[in-house]
């Protein structure tokens, strides 16, 4: 299977920011570990991150157009929370989207509790750290 892994808003900071949040690895080293796993089921594994709303938005329509992708996982970060042009890109491409989050949004401020997403997502999955992308990868896998 091909998988694109994608992170929004903040996660190219991942491993700098936030560290008792999330942690000290890096997007790289997160990505590393990723790539790993995929390589180990002969998967293959892209990846991309923007901190910029459309450019998100872009990545979507292209894994569509190009039928480039079996699955997405996709971690939003922030625009999670609040981003209608994001659900609407998930909800527009026949690609099943797994919603990512490194930290339990529920156990934290009440502003991540509610997703935009998920509504349009094949599964959500939040709280393992790096892991959660392993887990939403087992469960596309699983799922389709
Ligand atoms: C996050 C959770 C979001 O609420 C937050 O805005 C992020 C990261 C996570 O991976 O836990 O930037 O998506």
């Amino acid at each position: 299977m091909k998988f694109l892994v994608i992170n929004g808003v903040n996660l190219n900071l991942t491993g700098k920011r936030e560290q008792s949040v999330y942690g000290t690895a890096t997007l790289s080293d997160i990505n590393a570990k990723i790539a790993a796993y995929c390589k180990t089921n002969s998967d293959e594994v892209a990846f991309y991150q923007s901190n910029i709303e459309g450019e998100l938005v872009n990545c979507l329509h292209t894994a569509f157009l190009e039928k480039s992708y079996d699955a997405i996982v996709f971690n939003a970060g922030a625009f999670t929370h609040y981003s209608y042009a994001l659900r609407d890109a998930i909800a527009a491409i026949d690609i099943p989207v797994a919603e990512v989050h490194m930290s339990n949004v529920h156990a934290r401020e009440e502003f991540r509790h509610s997703s935009v997403l998920s509504e349009v997502c094949k599964g959500v999955v939040c709280g393992f750290g790096a892991s959660s992308y392993i887990a939403a990868i087992v469960g596309l896998k699983g799922a389709l």
